[in-house]
Parts: C-alpha cells; structure tokens; sequence
C-alpha cells in the first residue's frame, strides 16, 4: 500500500509485505525509543490525540512515538471535554481538528466512528480503537511481539499456535489480530471464551477460509497446553448494558503460575493487550506470573512505541530522514531496556 498520507483505519487495509515494511520501520525506531539517540525529523509536527474512551497506553505510546520523532501533541480527552458533548458532529470536529494538526490519533467507543472522522479529516488519521471494532496499531505490536518473542526459538509467525482467552466477542484487540493473522500461513488457534462470548463467526470463517485450523472452547486448562502463546483478554465491561451482565463472566478464565506450570509446554509465551483485571473478581492473569520470564505483557507495551513511531514516519513519509534529523541523547541512560 502507499503509506504517505493515508488513514490507518483497519488491518485489513495490509498485505503482508506492508506488515513487513511497518516491522522494518519499527526495527529501525530502536535507538530512539531506546534512549540511545535524539531525532528532530517531525520537528514542527502537530499529533491531534484524541481519545473519547478511557485509555492510558495507547494514548500515551502515540503521543511518546510522536515526541520521540521531535513533535508535538495536542490532546482532547473525553467527550466531556469536547464540543461533541454540545451536539457538534464527528465531521465537523473533523473538518476544524484536521486544520491545527498533521496527523490525528482518535479513539471513540463507537464502531465505525473514526473512519467516519477520517472521511471528513484534511489529514491523515490513525485508528485508536473504535468500539468494538477494530484496534490496527495493537494488532500490529501484538504481532510484532509474537515475531520477536518467537525469534530466539527458530519459530515465525507462520505455523504459529496461539490460544486466545477471554472475551472475543467484545475485544477489538483479538478481532484485529485475527484479521491480520489470516495474512500468514497455517496458523493454529485456539478460541477460548463463554458460549455467549465467541469471536464472530464471520472473523472465524476468515481465518478458517485462509487456511488456518481453528478449534473454538470453553475449557482453559486443555486449550492452552500445545500453544506458542497464550493470549489472555479482559471482559470488556464497558461493551455490557450492566455491570451485573459482565460479572457473571469476569473471572471464569483465570491463568495463574500453578496452572501455567501444570498445563502449558516451558516457554510458553504469555500476552494481554492491557489493561488487565487485576480485582479479585477478575484476575484473567494473575500477579503471580509477574516473575515469569515468559510474561510478554510489558514488552508488549514498549513495543507500542516503536510501531506507532513506524506509523508516523510512514504515514508522514520521513522514514529515510529520521537518521540524519539524529545525535546522541545527553542523559544517562543504561540499564532501561
Ligand atoms: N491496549 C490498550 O488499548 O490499552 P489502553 O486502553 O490503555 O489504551
């Protein structure tokens, strides 16, 4: 696809060797989320976030990828704290946003919200979460964890086995990755969740019509012992009409040190997109595999940062300028990554 100047509104816009190049970039961005060198190449730049749902790492890794390429962030949080609570349009706040920024990051909890933004937008918007939807930029660093993770093991993506657990039904996150795994070749999943909470159908015809082997659960412990990874999501109270509703699922899949010990193979790689239910009535993946060498959760999350930084260089067309925009950073910095 030609990146400079389009909208990243699902991953189904991606053929593989755009996965490829994004990853490429994404490399390439090390040194400077790593803290070891400085780059000024979007100096000048203006991200418009703008976040009408509760977030805290995907707001925050596109506003530290943007600083990090040398431009600035304007943010809006809450549809509270936006004209769009006295009755303005999403195409009107698109039409005035788009003119005091260069790119947008937006979430909203509405599915298809933020590409009806990006139709009206005069510049290019990236894709944050819409509802229950999609989640692009997640997808992409969940899979570029799974490439890295399964790296050292002679592994790929391809062949890969992973059980995903949880709510599929609500869960952008899953739905994504799904979408884009069904760009790879024979790939084994596993879905796990209640009856009343399974991955659309038309999302497991995809990934079945691709080739892949899908076998669909409501049963953990036996799910997750021949996987590469498990990845765990949350019940996404927010998507129930109350919170009894999603109490009678929250805390029916809980993975633990014991349970991962007894039942999944050594070095099974564990993922959550975040935030993980960490109340006593949730605890999908509990406190006690923080240890774990194979908890991927917060490499997960510094991941973010270098694949929203591969998006803005793509998307704003300085991926060969980045480098000689660069010096080395100052400040002491060992021992972070
Ligand atoms: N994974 C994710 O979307 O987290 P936030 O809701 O904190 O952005």
């Amino acid at each position: 696809m030609q990146f400079a100047g389009s909208h990243i509104l699902s991953v189904s816009q991606f053929e593989r060797p755009d996965v490829q190049r994004i990853f490429a970039v994404a490399d390439r961005m090390q040194p400077y989320a790593h803290r070891q060198r400085v780059t000024k190449v979007l100096d000048g730049a203006i991200l418009g976030s703008m976040f009408f749902e509760p977030s805290t790492r995907t707001r925050v890794s596109f506003g530290s990828a943007f600083n990090l390429l040398g431009g600035e962030v304007r943010e809006t949080t809450g549809i509270e704290n936006s004209a769009i609570a006295k009755g303005e349009s999403l195409y009107d706040t698109a039409r005035v946003l788009s003119g005091y920024s260069d790119v947008i990051a937006m979430r909203h909890p509405a599915a298809g919200s933020v590409a009806e933004f990006a139709a009206a937008s005069r510049v290019p918007v990236i894709n944050g979460g819409d509802g229950a939807n999609e989640h692009p930029s997640q997808a992409l660093l969940d899979l570029y964890t799974i490439k890295s993770e399964l790296a050292g093991r002679g592994r790929g993506i391809d062949r890969l086995r992973i059980a995903m657990v949880g709510d599929l039904r609500h869960g952008r996150t899953v739905h994504s990755l799904c979408k884009l795994m069904c760009l790879f070749d024979d790939i084994q999943v596993v879905l796990v969740s209640p009856q009343e909470l399974r991955m659309p159908g038309e999302i497991v015809e995809q990934l079945r019509q691709s080739g892949h082997k899908v076998l669909e659960s409501d049963v953990l412990e036996a799910s997750i012992a021949h996987v590469d990874i498990v990845y765990s999501t949350r019940i996404q109270e927010e998507r129930f009409s109350s919170q009894q509703e999603a109490d009678l699922y929250r805390g029916r899949f809980r993975l633990n040190q014991s349970i991962y010990t007894e039942h999944c193979e050594p070095n099974t790689v564990i993922m959550h997109p975040l935030p993980r239910d960490s109340r006593d009535t949730a605890r999908e993946l509990d406190d006690d595999l923080n240890d774990n060498p194979n908890l991927a959760i917060f490499r997960q999350t510094d991941n973010g940062v270098l694949v929203r930084m591969a998006l803005f260089a793509l998307v704003l067309d300085v991926v060969d300028l980045v480098d000689s925009c660069a010096r080395d950073v100052n400040w002491y910095t060992a021992g972070r990554f």
